[in-house]
């Protein structure tokens, strides 16, 4: 039995540092030293990127027969982003500190602060439970011991303050928050602030050889706009009614002033939206239901269920009535995954004053039109590759005493999912070996692999995250039967040929998510 080593500090780095080594995340022009949060991704991470899209795409559009697909252009009339607000309203409040020169987003400070104390309380509760063991009673502790209580109260308040900050048309709110506190900069140490400032987060980019206001292009800071303004274009070109939906997947770019973390905050990512058209009146009941949706849709991947809580937003973004957030347990603590959004009528009647076009139904009921409200689901695929990646990827210590570092990708995800391997070079092996290949690779990704010894190419594709090794010897010249590895048991099964294909294809396949 493998002994997992415990998740250290060190696992992001460990992490970031895998990515590249295994061709799965580069940093972008990494031959001029990188681009600051702009990556590329490598042989291998394409690969897992395309079938977590996959998962995602086919979940919506396969498995919803009132769900439809679009892909539209990145570019759009420069009115589309007057009309969604994010002209007037998508923009950060930043704080610079004047002795590191460094800048920050100042509510993202403030809820660093939070959390702070909300892992103080955590300990406390941690250690009351070793120490009272069974008969410790968490919710009794947390609403009578004293310190805990003062805690819980310092984070309402603070929530509280930062809520109204967020809220306040004046900045002059959030400066005084962060000065009352007596957060200091991280890297300076100082508590020599400037004022918070509004800075806007969309690309800009010129329309052919046009100057001026009206030929300014934004590359697009949210793919949903792309659905809102072709709503009427589906509806009148398919046969759905509402409630529907229209997925799309794309990339998006940000301006993000505090980029870090790895693929976690990029300036440019690939989201995967749907928004789902229903009538008035009905969004909280189609809002409870994608809130629970999508998080089985992310429990069906084995990350682990603790991995995952909500949290609802404490101010709704300019278009928003209710929003939460699917958050995950990244090695920098929980964090946001997905967003889940109730639009309200905001984008169609918005698009629609500044369009002219009508973007309505009709009820024949009521024998009237009505402006659909929509409820959005939105996730962001780095993101969901650097969560899968963070759980999946371990360092055990087997019991022969050697580390193994293996990537416990859900099989149906992984870039590779068979390797073929020769025993030896010679004596026929290869060539039934690629024999094996070429059918293999009519159903399942494959890798075909003759170098080094057995032992060191099971390392690797342990370390790709492969889920199956086949293995050639000398016997299976005779018998027609290999041996088959699978990697997170790294148990061996003698098995004809047919027999491990068929296996592989059928644990391997989306299908297996399901069960
Ligand atoms: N259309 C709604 C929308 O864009 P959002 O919460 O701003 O909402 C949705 O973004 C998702 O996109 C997030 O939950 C996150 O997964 C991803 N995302 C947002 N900004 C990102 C960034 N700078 N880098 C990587 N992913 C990002």
């Amino acid at each position: 039995m493998a002994q997992q080593t415990t998740r250290s500090s060190d696992h992001f780095q460990l992490v970031i540092s895998h990515c590249k080594e295994y061709g799965f995340v580069f940093g972008s022009s990494d031959i001029y030293d990188g681009l600051s949060a702009v990556y590329d991704y490598g042989p291998n991470g394409v690969l897992l990127k395309n079938a977590l899209r996959n998962y995602w795409w086919k979940d919506m559009v396969q498995r919803h027969d009132n769900i439809v697909g679009l892909d539209a252009a990145i570019f759009m009339h420069p009115k589309t982003w007057k009309a969604s607000g994010h002209v007037d309203a998508f923009n950060d409040p930043l704080i610079d500190n004047k002795d590191s020169k460094k800048r920050y987003r100042a509510d993202v400070l403030v809820e660093e602060y939070i959390a702070k104390i909300e892992g103080k309380i955590q300990k406390d509760v941690d250690k009351a439970k070793k120490r009272f063991g069974d008969a410790f009673d968490e919710a009794q502790f947390r609403a009578t011991n004293g310190n805990t209580l003062r805690r819980a109260k310092e984070i309402e308040d603070v929530t509280q303050r930062l809520k109204d900050a967020l809220e306040q048309e004046d900045l002059g709110h959030f400066t005084a928050l962060i000065n009352d506190l007596g957060l200091s900069c991280p890297v300076s140490g100082s508590k020599n602030w400037t004022e918070v400032r509004r800075f806007n987060l969309m690309f800009h980019t010129q329309l052919g050889n046009i100057s001026g206001e009206e030929s300014k292009l934004y590359l697009r800071p949210e793919t949903a706009q792309g659905i809102f303004v072709n709503f009427l274009n589906t509806i009148n070109s398919t046969r759905q009614k509402i409630p529907f939906g229209i997925a799309q997947t794309g990339k998006a770019f940000r301006n993000e002033i505090v980029a870090r973390q790895f693929i976690f905050r990029m300036r440019e990512f690939e989201q995967m939206e749907m928004q789902f058209f229903v009538p008035p009146g009905s969004s909280p009941e189609h809002y409870a239901f994608w809130k629970e949706e999508r998080l089985k849709w992310h429990h069906r991947l084995g990350l682990g269920e603790d991995n995952y809580r909500f949290h609802d937003h404490i101010k709704t973004a300019h278009y928003a009535d209710a929003a939460l957030d699917i958050e995950f347990r990244f090695p920098f603590g929980f964090k946001e995954l997905e967003g889940i959004h109730s639009r309200t009528d905001f984008d169609l009647k918005q698009h629609e004053a500044l369009s002219g076009k009508k973007l309505q139904v009709f009820d024949p009921v009521s024998n009237s039109h009505f402006t659909p409200n929509v409820i959005e689901t939105s996730i962001g695929l780095d993101r969901l590759f650097l969560a899968v990646m963070c759980a999946s990827l371990k360092e055990e210590i087997l019991d022969s005493g050697q580390p193994r570092r293996v990537l416990s990708l859900p099989p149906a995800l992984a870039p590779n999912h068979l390797a073929i391997l020769p025993l030896v070079k010679k004596d026929g092996l290869p060539e039934i070996a690629k024999k094996i290949f070429q059918e293999a690779q009519l159903d399942v990704m494959c890798q075909y692999d003759d170098k080094d010894s057995i032992g060191k190419r099971y390392r690797r594709q342990d370390a790709l995250g492969s889920p199956y090794c086949l293995t050639i010897d000398h016997d299976s010249l005779q018998d027609n039967q290999v041996t088959l590895r699978e990697r997170d048991s790294m148990q061996q099964e003698r098995v004809p040929i047919a027999e491990a294909l068929d296996r592989v294809q059928k644990t391997t396949s989306l299908r297996s998510l399901y069960q």
